[in-house]
């Protein structure tokens, strides 16, 4: 298919057919990092600015890498050592990027919305690298490839997400993507964090973690966000571990072939231990393989043609 979208903002706005188009252009990515030399011409001339607002480990370096693999020029700032530390707005800090002529804008903000907002400000195209509690579309593209990579599909699977739901986009994006794409998608966790509406996204919801894990073909566990808790939604994090946390013990009971899955950054000891994080059924690694593949992918299908800045 032609891919004529210009920014990669949630998942609610991609269709199928576009999320399909983006993970086999992936697909086809993924062996160049594979190679001795893993670089290739297609982007050259290209200049992608990373705009980060928010600590980023994997997110940020994935996009740099991927952008560097394509031989785009990537330039990354942060908040903290730019003119946002003197006052400069959004709106003017995006108005003067937009003045020196890049081909994609990679934001992650703090506030829901804001990557929306640039994309009206600017002509450039933008992608969303994680907003606030609302979205962070490529995880859940990079998640879905991960599981149709080991799969062989997405249709039809019952895909568990554990933890803290209420503040995490991870949770949002993969909710609306898998449903999408035709799988099952059930949430668990502590009732203080599930937000009540979720059901209305098309997620089943269960209190009872064994229940979420039972059957299930893949288990996405998540880290509690204290940074976005206003107060700890959990007495203690011992207590929560043991009633919600991902062990050996609790991963008996489940499927001989489930994947078990985490975007990132860990606790270990809290929503997963050790021995599970690190062991046979664990994908965590190569969502972070993926991740990059993804990225070469987005910059491919949004600055590789010829693109009118009107569009
Ligand atoms: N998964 C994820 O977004 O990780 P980072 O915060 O390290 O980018």
């Amino acid at each position: 298919m032609l891919f004529t979208r210009k920014h990669i903002l949630d998942m609610d706005s991609l269709t199928p057919e576009e999320i399909t188009a983006i993970l086999d252009t992936a697909e086809n990515m993924k062996e160049i990092s594979e190679r001795p030399i893993k670089k290739v011409p297609t982007l050259r001339g290209k200049t992608i600015i990373l705009f980060f607002y928010e600590p980023s480990t994997r997110t940020r370096l994935s996009f740099d890498i991927a952008a560097k693999r394509l031989s785009a020029d990537s330039i990354s700032f942060s908040a903290g050592t730019s003119s946002i530390v003197k006052g400069e707005t959004l709106f003017d800090t995006a108005k003067n990027l937009e003045a020196m002529k890049p081909d994609v804008i990679v934001i992650r903000h703090s506030s829901a919305g804001a990557p929306h907002m640039l994309s009206k400000i600017v002509k450039t195209s933008v992608i969303n690298a994680g907003d606030g509690m609302h979205a962070h579309p490529t995880q859940s593209l990079l998640d879905m490839m991960t599981v149709r990579e080991a799969k062989g599909k997405l249709e039809g699977l019952k895909v568990s997400i554990i933890g803290d739901i209420s503040h995490s986009r991870v949770a949002l994006s993969n909710i609306n993507g898998f449903i999408k794409m035709g799988a099952e998608v059930v949430v668990s966790g502590p009732p203080t964090m599930i937000p009540p509406g979720i059901k209305n996204l098309g997620a089943h919801v269960t209190f009872d973690v064994d229940d979420a894990i039972s059957g299930a073909d893949v288990i996405m566990m998540l880290r509690i966000q204290k940074e976005r808790q206003e107060s700890f939604l959990f007495p203690t994090e011992r207590e929560y571990s043991r009633v919600f946390g991902l062990n050996k013990k609790r991963l008996s009971n489940a499927d001989p072939e489930v994947l078990i899955m985490h975007p990132g950054p860990l606790n270990r000891g809290v929503e997963i231990s050790p021995e599970v994080a690190d062991g046979p059924y664990s994908i965590i690694l190569d969502q972070v393989t993926n991740g990059v593949a993804v990225r070469m992918a987005l910059f491919l299908l949004l600055a590789g043609g010829v693109r009118n800045d009107d569009d």
